[in-house]
């Protein structure tokens, strides 16, 4: 039995269910806008990058990742965004030389930084000799991850050439020697999910020239 004080329309429910909705919503927006002052947006804050060798001065909220900076404010979109969460790779620039996963650093943390992105590595008409390689091994299928591929094998060649060690190093004295598991093993951080990593592995060695 229902007496008119418990009585619901259906379009009482529906008025009410986006109620809570805009509560849910409100509330979520409450805890974003906490991060900034006194309930407002972030303030933005001005930073400069030296990207692929051109300047560029951006007024960001600091929140803003590397990767979003670079594919939302300074378009460059060969950068990938997969996991956003630094499981992938995909996202890997050289940041001031060494290999980095852009969506887990902040912009603001790199005023004055160099970023090289896979654009700034080469062109189409003159390819850099990784890219170059990785056309001639089939180094990728759907090329999502291929971007990062390149970025973090130059930078992980560059790491081996100044005689730094990883995991399956074995001799810590010796310079170090680029097998294929060293590759593997350096290369770890970037994920292809369509398997192209036994072709990665061939054009890396053969820019790395240790193919016996
Ligand atoms: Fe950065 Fe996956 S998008 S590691
Ligand atoms: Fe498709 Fe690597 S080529 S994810």
């Amino acid at each position: 039995m229902s007496c008119a004080s418990t009585r619901i329309s259906r379009r009482e429910v529906l008025v009410g269910g986006a109620s809570a909705v805009a509560i849910t919503v409100a509330s979520g927006s409450g805890i974003a806008a906490a991060e900034g002052p006194a309930g407002s947006p972030a303030e933005r804050l001005p930073i400069s990058l030296k990207v692929n060798g051109g300047d560029h001065v951006l007024a960001l909220d600091p929140r803003t990742s590397l990767l979003d900076a670079l594919r939302e404010h300074i378009h460059l979109t060969g950068t990938k965004k997969g996991c956003d969460h630094g499981q992938c790779g995909a996202c890997t620039v050289i940041l001031n030389g060494r290999r980095i996963n852009s969506c887990l650093t902040l912009a603001v943390m790199h005023d004055g930084d160099s970023v090289t992105t896979i654009e700034g590595l080469g062109t189409p008409e003159a390819l850099h000799p990784m890219q170059a390689a990785f056309l001639a091994h089939d180094g990728f299928q759907c090329g999502y991850c291929t971007p990062g591929q390149i970025c973090s094998a130059v930078a992980m060649l560059d790491e081996v050439g100044r005689g730094i060690p990883s995991h399956v190093t074995a001799d810590l004295t010796a310079p170090a020697r680029l097998s294929e598991i060293e590759i593997r093993e350096r290369m770890s951080g970037n994920i292809c999910r369509c398997g192209a990593y036994p072709n990665i592995v061939e054009a890396i060695t053969e820019v790395a020239g240790a193919m016996p």
